[in-house]
């Protein structure tokens, strides 16, 4: 096939009527309260989305995935949610709403909602309902509610942690006034966990879905997929007898991923056939790779995330054997891949990549290994975001290498707000400002995800650099400035342009899901194709290597007149 054979591209209408067009899609991930704000109060909001359609449209998306924008007290940034088909008032309103996904249309960008099963926040209204009927009721049935061990019911019913730190379990107080039963929450004592083995919490999930979809979302992500269906058999396990990691790939754990969770996507997914194009669902699932096909598969949610090249090191090994295995899971589940650097739960790669691993500080210019490094940058955060072990350039050039690499795989590509703009995260958050649950209940050990959630700057200039009119619900730091979008439009070697660039290229040279890898004269060098004669190589050494033959159409970094610098991707078009 000859290059220019590639470069069709699609209609918007075509694109829109198309029922695979999320197998390959380009999805950006908007924070609704740190977006931009419409109305200065300091949050962003759902008018302020619509307002910058036309960025997202520059941008060259294909869809919105909008993190939860229901009523909520944010108690966990909106994953604490009080009534899932409303909008928080905070934020807008449904006919805002409305017009946002009319406008995303109008520009051929679709629209996918974030879906909170597991847990409502304590503010539901059935779980109102709950605490103010009595233990046994059909009230607390939807919850998962039991008596506490120890002579008086003083003690939990089990041992067990919450993923943000602290007691999985909190007591009430019934309706009398007297100390009471306990309910489960595996995040903040705010999100109570559903019983989903109660039809009417099913029968309320159809209908939620529906509701959306009704309303033009053509799309949803499923918030912690793997823990919506538990077993509680008395008694229950203690912690010390719950499978560890690495021992439930079986669907052992008593609330972690367990088969029969699967009987619940099977259900969603006849609803989401019923239209046209079909709806399409990714499972947040954090489950051993071999379990990950039947939450992507079809029968079920039809998609689910990848964690593992935001795991990885940047290192040419760990990557290839991450997209070799991925991409041939998901082809045995029907799916496609789904890759990921960053979202609003992790430290931003663009820190992590600047952050001493294995050998790199030892003067051999290489990394190493990458173990007990902190890789992940919650140490760094904790230690106060020491300047002198990041080195923000070196993050931000192999994030772009990276995302550079990204956009050439077979696969739909997550990117989240912000990367666009070479965002690092934000360390200088003082503790009086922290939001975070997990800062909260895990005090000296975490410093939670307020650092990559800290509102957009728009604009070198003002109070919020362009955010909004009012004071930014998480404060900006200075070094925000040179960030701006309005500081990067038009420069050409912006990231924003590079972004923009390396989309657009990407949305007119979509090939069949199919990668080839070729070999290089370096270990340390990833050089693959796609169908069309589309090459992306990637240097992970440290020294310059040459460029395989071929037209340069985009790199990440500049070029060393025909080499590639290390940290540094290049796409090249073939006539093969
Ligand atoms: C998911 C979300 C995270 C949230 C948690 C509880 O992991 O991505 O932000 O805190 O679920 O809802």
């Amino acid at each position: 096939m000859s290059t220019t054979a590639t470069l069709a591209t699609l209609s918007d209408s075509d694109h829109m009527a198309d029922p695979n067009w999320w197998r390959q899609a380009a999805v950006y991930q908007i924070y609704p309260r740190s977006f931009y704000d419409s109305n200065g109060d300091g949050l962003g909001d759902i008018k302020g989305i619509t307002a910058k359609v036309p960025y997202l449209k520059a941008l060259g998306i294909d869809a919105v995935w909008l993190s939860p924008f229901y009523p909520s007290a944010l108690a966990d940034g909106g994953y604490d949610v009080d009534d899932y088909r409303n909008v928080d008032p905070k934020l807008g309103t449904l006919a805002d709403f409305d017009e946002m996904a009319a406008a995303l249309h109008e520009a051929g960008i679709k629209l996918i909602a974030d879906i909170v099963p597991n847990h409502s926040s304590n503010r539901h209204e059935w779980f109102k309902e709950a605490l103010a009927s009595p233990k046994g009721s059909a009230a607390r049935d939807r919850y998962i509610f039991r008596d506490g061990l120890g002579e008086n019911g003083e003690l939990p019913p089990a041992d067990w942690d919450s993923v943000f730190g602290g007691p999985a379990w909190e007591r009430i107080t019934e309706p009398d006034g007297t100390p009471g039963q306990w309910y489960m929450h595996i995040f903040a004592k705010e999100q109570p966990d559903f019983n989903w083995s109660n039809r009417e919490v099913r029968d309320d999930f159809l209908k939620t879905l529906r509701f959306w979809s009704d309303r033009g979302v053509d799309g949803f992500r499923i918030d912690v997929a793997h823990a919506l269906t538990k077993d509680l058999a008395e008694p229950l396990l203690s912690k010390a007898q719950l499978p560890r990691e690495g021992e439930n790939a079986m669907g052992a754990h008593p609330y972690w991923d367990r088969d029969e969770v699967h009987e619940i996507y099977a259900e969603w997914r006849q609803l989401f056939n019923e239209y046209n194009p079909p709806r399409t669902a990714v499972a947040e699932a954090w489950v051993h790779a071999e379990r990950r096909a039947r939450y992507a598969s079809p029968e079920g949610l039809g998609q689910a995330f990848n964690f593992d090249l935001l795991q990885a090191d940047f290192d040419a090994t760990q990557f290839r054997s991450v997209i070799t295995k991925n991409l041939a899971e998901a082809k045995a589940s029907g799916a496609s891949s789904t890759w990921v650097f960053s979202n609003h739960d992790v430290v931003r790669h663009a820190t992590r990549y600047g952050l001493p691993q294995g050998g790199r500080k030892d003067g051999d210019g290489k990394d190493g290994d990458g173990k007990d490094r902190g890789q992940d940058g919650k140490d760094w955060l904790l230690a106060g975001g020491p300047k002198d072990e990041l080195d923000a350039e070196l993050g931000l050039r192999r994030a772009r290498a990276a995302s550079l690499l990204m956009f050439a795989l077979p696969g739909s590509a997550y990117l989240y707000q912000g990367e666009e703009l070479g965002l690092q995260e934000v360390a200088e958050i003082p503790d009086v400002d922290r939001q975070d649950p997990a800062f909260f209940r895990n005090a000296g050990v975490e410093v939670g995800r307020d650092g990559c959630r800290v509102p957009l700057p728009w604009s070198p200039e003002g109070s919020s650099f362009g955010f909004g009119d009012g004071e930014p619900h998480l404060p900006q730091p200075e070094w925000f400035a040179n960030f701006a979008v309005e500081v990067q439009e038009g420069a050409d070697d912006s990231t924003l342009e590079f972004y923009r660039k390396a989309l657009e290229l990407r949305g007119r040279l979509q090939a069949a899901e199919e990668l080839l890898w070729h070999a290089n004269a370096s270990a340390e060098v990833l050089h693959f194709s796609r169908p069309g004669g589309w090459h992306s190589v990637t240097n992970f050494g440290t020294e310059p290597v040459e460029l395989p033959e071929g037209t340069v159409v985009v790199s990440s970094g500049p070029l060393d007149g025909g080499k590639l610098p290390s940290d540094t991707t290049a796409w090249l078009l073939t006539d093969n």
